[in-house]
């Protein structure tokens, strides 16, 4: 099986979803039924959601202070506009493990999305495939692996018929709408085993390993609640990986009768750190398994990390701090993409995440040197509100923002023209305090 795909043009002009709601709203009188404004968004999202919910997808570590040094580090880089540019026709797309994809933008990996739409991960997975992004699933999803490739695929499906998603159709039936698996990695080696095969059975072709979060962090408005979903009755959201697993089903299924906790503590959130020693085993294991597709870690922070990860043979890594849930009063993600770019940009693909929300922020994580970007919270807050349609609009305003902020600041190329000419550092630029502070 080839699980690339070859590119059908250059990206759709995102920037056209912007006249569309013009349109809408002049011509029908009918409104977005929310703000996409990030500010906006999040505090609706709490209106949405209850607050084990709303709690879950919005807390971080300690004082959340990296959670604002992540957006701090945004606003002290600044476009520097172009005038007179020809940027009628734009292009968006990249090259990402062999996949052409139309903008640079992937589906974080979010753990238990029935919280925020009874439909789960089914929903941003399909939203993925329609907008031919790629889809990450978590470990710690609330659907089974063999359900969100469905998903995924029948969002690719439902928009073959207008000339597809940008991707290809993969030889035989299927339509090819690229997903990665995350793996929380426990301590036992045939579960793991088993989880990756069935990812790679169901046409998941990268391997993304978390390394930052053996252990949740100390995350105070989650204390204050006792906000762990798996100790709640019933006792499943949460557990649909292990639970459908036959591996895990066969040594530990009487266990997660007794102990809803049972899979989450001992093959997620386990609270027992591996080290590089174990890290060329799984390489080696994902390698067999997949025929050599990409390995990539997610959680590096360091340039001293990231050549590690080059050194034992990862084809990626994911310049992330959990959107700031993990370590407080941490670096901002953006920070340290420049000296991470400078030690391995060249040698392997740099998917940067953490505090992107809008079209400005991805091009200035571009412009940096990032391949591509994870989106998180946005999706979420998307489909907290309005599921599917949630989730669709909020990515393709993202879209647009993206592609409008490429033709108004006069970049037409997402590889060739953005870069870091682009971009201005103001280092005594004073991030707004009090009313204009949320971002
Ligand atoms: C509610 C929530 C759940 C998450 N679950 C996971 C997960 O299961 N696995 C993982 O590797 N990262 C997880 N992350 C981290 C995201 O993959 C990503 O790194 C982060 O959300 C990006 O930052 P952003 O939300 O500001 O876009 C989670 C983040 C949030 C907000």
């Amino acid at each position: 099986m080839d699980p690339t795909n070859k590119p059908k043009g250059s990206s759709p002009h995102y920037s056209l979803y912007q006249r569309e709601i013009f349109r809408q709203g002049g011509t029908e009188g009918k409104l977005p039924h929310f703000s996409v404004h990030p500010d906006e968004l999040v505090e609706s999202t709490k209106k949405k959601l209850n607050d084990r919910a709303y709690f879950y997808a919005n807390s971080n570590a300690g004082l959340g202070w990296t959670d604002k040094a992540n957006r701090e580090a945004f606003y002290a880089w600044r476009i520097i506009p172009r005038m007179l540019v020809d940027t009628n026709v734009r292009d968006l797309s990249i090259e990402l493990f062999g996949h052409r994809i139309p903008a640079p933008i992937l589906f974080a990996p979010i753990g238990i999305n029935k919280l925020y739409s009874p439909e789960g991960e089914l929903v941003p997975a399909k939203i993925a495939g329609e907008l031919g992004l790629p889809y990450c699933l978590s470990t710690a999803a609330s659907n089974t692996i063999e359900d969100v490739a469905v998903a995924n695929d029948s969002g690719a499906r439902s928009v073959a018929s207008e000339g597809g998603n940008y991707c290809q159709v993969r030889a035989g039936s299927n339509v090819n709408s690229p997903r990665f698996f995350q793996l929380y990695m426990g301590h036992d080696d045939e579960v793991t085993i088993s989880l990756l095969e069935r990812a790679w059975k169901s046409g998941f072709d990268v391997c993304m390993l978390t390394v930052d979060t053996w252990q949740l962090g100390w995350r105070p408005t989650d204390i204050n609640l006792a906000n762990y979903v798996f100790y709640y009755p019933p006792g499943t959201t949460g557990n649909e990986l292990g639970a459908s697993d036959p591996v895990f089903m066969r040594k530990y299924g009487e266990e997660l009768k007794q102990d809803s906790g049972k899979w989450i503590d001992s093959s997620v959130w386990h609270g027992k750190a591996h080290t590089w020693k174990k890290i060329p085993w799984l390489i080696k294991e994902w390698e067999r398994i997949s025929g050599g597709r990409p390995f990539v870690i997610k959680g590096i922070q360091s340039a001293e990390d990231a050549l590690k990860a080059y050194e034992i043979g990862c084809e990626g890594i994911v310049v992330t701090n959990h959107a700031g849930r993990q370590v407080d009063g941490a670096v901002g993600s953006l920070e340290v993409l420049p000296e991470i770019v400078d030690a391995v940009g060249d040698k392997m693909k740099i998917i940067f995440d953490s505090g992107i929300r809008t079209g400005s922020d991805i091009f200035k994580a571009i412009a940096l040197g990032a391949h591509a970007v994870q989106v998180g919270r946005l999706y979420v807050w998307g489909m907290a509100h309005e599921g599917e349609a949630g989730c669709r609009h909020v990515m393709k305003s993202l879209l647009a923002d993206l592609d409008i902020t490429m033709t108004v600041a006069g970049y037409p190329s997402i590889t060739r023209d953005v870069n870091r000419k682009a971009l201005k550092y103001n280092e005594n630029g004073a991030y707004p305090r009090g009313e204009h502070a949320k971002l």
